[in-house]
């Protein structure tokens, strides 16, 4: 297994290369934080009366739910729980990256499935990799770091045509696209829904993501989950998160706002681009990716290099903030491909 290290360093600039929320989370959640006394601290976190609630909002039963530390912990518990030797993984690639981080520490096989140029969701090819050791399919809905999307019929279909498998439909991106496949938990016998609380609600540094299946499935994933992975302060605000959906909705219009302003600029600076339904655009800048990232880091504005990700050579992956964010960061492309190409 490889080491990982997201690079995160100082990032004392405008942080669009991990496609947090940019701003903050609900002036709710604040308030509650402001309650938590110390010795609330000294108590066990209890996930389930909050489970039960968040289940509620998401018209789920409590049992088809788990609270996870992140999405990250439930891919990692997921993969735990199902994956053995002789298994495989199926991947659409390019892809979030920790697929593959926690399925190395597997003895499982990884199944690449490589997207044509366009990106876009590699639908038939994927169909054609399923073999009787497939043992997960995990499709990332919006996918990272390209944007690009699989239809509710393609991820029907993949689930039927793979009975033996558990295809996740991570949907760490939703409130920035909209379409969801939750409403299917629990009528498809193989399918679980993943969901993050760190991207729209801005609570990454809380660590909350959830896992929604059948309660035959998640009787699994509860055997492998820790039982206080998730702690009591993210617990203690969650409520108030998914109270808050004014606050959430003006987020996520805000940044579907700027994403169609910025990728006027894109298009105006003549920088290819993807079609994104998430909170970030990925970009070709070409051979001098490198220099284009530090150039920008030095404008004061963070973006991620995406290059070594498979079939996207040259590429660079930026997240979106609100519009007056964005325009900073058009500015600073502007000046950064100006002196590129002097
Ligand atoms: C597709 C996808 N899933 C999950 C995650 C991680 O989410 P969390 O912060 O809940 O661990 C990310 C983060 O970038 C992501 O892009």
């Amino acid at each position: 297994m490889k080491e990982y290290y997201p690079p995160l360093g100082c990032r004392d600039a405008l942080r669009l290369d991990f496609n947090e929320n940019t701003l903050a989370c609900s002036p709710k959640v604040r308030e509650v934080l402001g309650r938590i006394s110390a010795g609330d601290l000294t108590r066990y976190p209890e996930r389930e009366p909050v489970e039960a609630i968040v289940a509620q909002y998401l018209g789920l039963d409590a049992a088809e739910l788990a609270l996870t530390n992140g999405v990250d912990e439930a891919i990692h518990v997921l993969f735990e729980a199902f994956l053995e030797e002789g298994d495989e993984l199926l991947l659409p690639v390019p892809t979030y990256t920790m697929y593959e981080v926690y399925a190395s520490a597997t003895a499982a096989r990884v199944v690449p499935v490589l997207a044509g140029d366009d990106l876009r969701f590699p639908f038939e090819q994927l169909l054609a990799a399923i073999t009787p050791k497939t043992k997960i399919i995990a499709i990332a809905n919006p996918n990272s770091p390209s944007g690009t999307v699989a239809t509710r019929e393609q991820l029907l279909e993949i689930a039927r045509r793979a009975p033996h498998t558990v295809v996740l439909v991570d949907e760490a991106y939703f409130h920035f696209y909209g379409e969801t496949i939750l409403d299917q938990v629990g009528k498809i016998p193989n399918l679980i829904v993943s969901r993050t609380f760190s991207k729209a609600y801005g609570l990454a540094g809380l660590r909350i993501g959830l896992l929604a299946g059948p309660v035959e499935l998640m009787r699994w994933i509860r055997r492998v989950l820790s039982p206080y992975s998730v702690n009591s302060v993210a617990l203690a605000c969650l409520p108030a998160a998914i109270e808050d959906e004014t606050y959430l909705n003006w987020y996520a219009g805000e940044v579907k706002a700027a994403r169609a302003e910025f990728e006027v600029a894109l298009d105006a600076a003549g920088v290819h681009r993807w079609a994104s339904s998430a909170n970030f655009i990925l970009t070709r800048i070409g051979p001098r990716h490198a220099e284009f990232v530090r150039q920008m880091s030095a404008a004061g504005v963070l973006v991620r290099d995406r290059s070594s990700d498979p079939g996207i050579d040259g590429c660079v992956r930026i997240t979106i903030g609100t519009r007056e964010q964005m325009l900073q960061a058009a500015t600073a492309l502007n000046e950064t491909l100006a002196a590129l190409r002097a």
